[in-house]
């Protein structure tokens, strides 16, 4: 069968893969609500697709060589289709769409469409567009005006836990890193419509919401009392919609964490105890080298005001090792920071030089082994905190929220505060739901627990 669209239904079939940042799940999410007034319904597979968007990232090396071997395969797949009568459109979107552009549809012309992340809410006239030129097109404009007012309200539900992006862009040009210039200046919602969108989502299902942006605590959108909101205020009337049981914000930068926000995190229950907080580096001469604009001191001044207004608070964070300038010492002071804060859970990259931004052209590039090397170390450090939070969790009561059934049949997965994943044997029934385990062991990955008060069997039966 290589129908263009499913004959029962009408619908055209859209395959949607997205790289990178949460940010860009959220957007595919998004990019799929605006096309399904066209008639586009979301497949697994490229594989007789009418439309097929790459969502890309640009943060780290080989991006682009990943997304034009990715481009390769489905020419083949276009080719085919057209071959029988049929079409595929093919569209480029994301952070790479952003900053390469025209390289993209020089390098392989028969992409048919190529657009930046605050282009979205414009799927349809490009679409339209596209169809009518047979060309290409190419749309990587900041535009004026906010795309988020543009994107349609009603959205396919997500599940138990949902994102929302509350903000995007970012000003802080921190010397190694792309998103500037690939998503623009920062710009924060308005909150009526963040809290109007909190309350669509609860409606159809999410008991979690993680709000999103590139720096998600320099929020400052416009109240509904014509006030600027900060997150904190923000996260407060969140915390006030009925059937709302988790809040979480995605990705903060230290400079931005206030004495409000530190303050939430001990005032509303909901916020959970994790925090993603990325340092990069314990060396204040490489955060200098990297205009982090904080020290390691003030870092560490953060993570103990947050354990104090939230004594489970645990911390995640982001580390590239081997940034242009750093020495062994300064790598040592970045274990040393590691071991000072006893991270619960982490990501670290060796560093990686992007085309434009200024650490590319500093002085004093390490060599790929000695990258290897540091990172290495930092990876064990890491792993072994993670592995020991874990096994920290042994033998406790945490609440739970399933989200969806697990590995094995009888099973279900969920997440504690803390976002482990957790696996437990307990009824389909309980998924959406808040539930105490009992954590049995702590493993590198994940928990695995079992329900504190088990169903009543005879309850059950009946
Ligand atoms: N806005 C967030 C993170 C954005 S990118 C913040 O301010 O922290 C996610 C992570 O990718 C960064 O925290 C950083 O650790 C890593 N990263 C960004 N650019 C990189 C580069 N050029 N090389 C290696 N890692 C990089
Ligand atoms: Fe990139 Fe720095 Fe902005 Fe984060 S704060 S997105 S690392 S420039
Ligand atoms: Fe990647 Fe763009 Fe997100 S570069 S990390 S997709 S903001």
């Amino acid at each position: 069968m290589t129908q263009t669209s499913d004959a029962s239904t009408g619908k055209k079939r859209l395959f949607l893969r997205s790289w990178g940042c949460q940010m860009n799940v959220y957007d595919s999410h998004r990019m799929a609500d605006v096309l399904a007034p066209l008639g586009y319904a979301p497949v697994d597979a490229p594989e007789g697709a009418d439309m097929v968007i790459l969502n890309t990232c640009h943060i780290r090396e080989k991006a682009t060589e990943k997304l034009f071997s990715e481009l390769g395969r489905l020419r083949v797949m276009k080719e085919a289709r057209r071959a029988e009568g049929q079409e595929m459109l093919l569209a480029v979107a994301g952070c790479v769409a952003q900053a390469e552009g025209a390289e993209i549809t020089a390098r392989a012309p028969y992409v048919d469409l190529v657009l930046g992340p605050q282009s979205y809410h414009k799927l349809p006239e490009l679409v339209a567009r596209v169809s009518r030129a047979g060309g290409h097109v190419i749309e990587t404009e900041f535009p004026t005006e906010d795309k988020f007012d543009h994107l349609p309200e009603a959205s396919a539900p997500q599940g138990v836990t949902a994102f929302l992006s509350i903000q995007e862009g970012c000003d802080k040009f921190c010397a190694f890193c792309v998103v500037p210039y690939t998503r623009g200046a920062e710009y924060s919602r308005p909150a009526a419509s963040v809290i109007a969108e909190a309350r669509r989502l609860v409606g159809q299902g999410a008991r979690e919401i993680t709000l999103l942006g590139q720096n998600v605590n320099a929020y400052h959108g416009e109240g509904p009392d014509g006030r600027e909101w900060s997150l904190a205020r923000l996260l407060a009337a969140l915390a006030g919609i009925e059937g709302l049981e988790r809040l979480r914000y995605t990705t903060s930068h230290p400079r931005e964490m206030g004495d409000d926000l530190v303050a939430a995190h001990r005032d509303i229950p909901a916020l959970m105890p994790f925090l993603h907080l990325p340092v990069q580096s314990g060396s204040d001469r490489v955060l200098a080298a990297m205009n982090r604009g904080h020290r390691a001191e003030d870092y560490l001044r953060i993570v103990d005001a947050l354990r104090a207004a939230r004594p489970d608070m645990a911390l995640s964070t982001d580390i590239i090792a081997g940034h242009p300038g750093e020495t062994e010492a300064d790598h040592e002071a970045t274990l040393r920071l590691i071991e000072r804060v006893g991270f619960a859970q982490a990501f670290s990259f060796k560093y990686s030089p992007r085309p434009g931004t200024p650490a590319a052209g500093a002085p004093g590039h390490v060599d790929e082994a000695t990258k290897d090397r540091r990172l290495a170390e930092v990876q064990a450090l890491l792993r072994a905190q993670q592995a020991a939070f874990n096994a920290s969790k042994a033998g406790q009561a945490v609440d739970v929220l399933f989200t969806g059934p697990g590995r094995h049949p009888g099973q279900l997965s969920g997440r504690t505060p803390w976002l482990q994943p957790v696996h437990a044997e307990a009824p389909a029934a309980m998924i959406g739901r808040l539930i105490p385990l009992r954590i049995l062991a702590g493993h590198p990955n994940s928990l695995s627990g079992e329900l504190l008060h088990p169903p009543n069997p005879e309850q059950h039966a009946a």
